[in-house]
């Protein structure tokens, strides 16, 4: 049996359009569809439909948005709606990832909202939670990463929890070379996958995110509770991009 396995590219504030496309076009030969696998790429705003159109012969390759707002339309500048990304070609949108948490004060009860939105415009939302260093030390983590995923899926009911991923993206691995060890990730995956079983998901599917790179990816993608990757840093080079979902890919 094909394991789902899923590598999502978060580019976060890096490449443009013509970078974007330059990137498809070395990265989309090298990486042929594979049976049971899929590939995101969330770029930044503008390259969105720069993305979209590059992929467009391949189902296996999404596009999501970073960050949707929650409201159809109005006065919310610099935000975009969930019709907006659709109209730029976005499959699916993040949701709470732990900058928009931490540098932009994303509360707990805007990401229920936002993945409702997303969900009521036919996409696919990625839930990011995860806990800060302080609060893993003082042994917090699954209470907050429980706490955030039920925030989020508090609008949600349970015959649409397969259009929901979950990526686990401790605060303290992101951007830091740091990251939980395979064992600790799959513990906090395995608490996870439980709390949306209890809620009715059918076939959970939970990403881990946070310094994943060549050097790690194998392992981690080895834990039977880790799904896929969500990678900021080492997604931006196409090559080295291929080579990780390719490492990843085997075994
Ligand atoms: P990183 O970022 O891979 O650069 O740690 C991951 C993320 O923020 O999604």
């Amino acid at each position: 049996m094909n394991r789902r396995r899923i590598f999502a590219a978060n580019w976060k504030m890096h490449h443009g359009p013509s970078s974007a496309r330059a990137f498809l076009e070395r990265f989309l030969p090298a990486m042929p569809a594979a049976p049971g696998r899929a590939l995101w790429f969330f770029p930044p705003c503008p390259p969105m439909e720069a993305v979209a159109m590059s992929v467009r012969s391949r189902t296996d390759v999404s596009v999501g948005a970073q960050n949707v707002h929650w409201e159809p339309k109005g006065a919310f500048t610099g935000e975009i709606s969930v019709d907006i990304a659709k109209d730029a070609g976005a499959r699916g949108a993040l949701v709470g990832h732990s900058e928009r948490r931490h540098a932009f004060g994303e509360s707990d009860e805007a990401t229920g909202l936002k993945v409702r939105a997303v969900l009521d415009g036919g996409l696919v939302a990625m839930l990011c939670v995860g806990e800060t260093l302080e609060q893993r030390e003082a042994g917090e983590t699954e209470a907050i990463c429980l706490r955030q995923l039920r925030a989020g899926l508090a609008k949600v009911a349970a015959s649409e929890l397969d259009q929901v991923l979950v990526a686990y993206e401790p605060v303290w691995a992101i951007g830091t070379g740091r990251n939980a060890t395979p064992e600790d990730a799959a513990a906090v995956h395995g608490t996870l996958r439980a709390a949306l079983t209890r809620l009715g998901a059918a076939a959970p599917a939970i990403l881990y995110g946070g310094s994943v790179n060549l050097g790690n990816v194998r392992e981690l993608m080895a834990q039977g509770e880790i799904d896929g990757v969500l990678v900021g840093g080492a997604s931006l080079d196409p090559v080295k991009w291929a080579e990780l979902v390719a490492s990843g890919s085997a075994g």
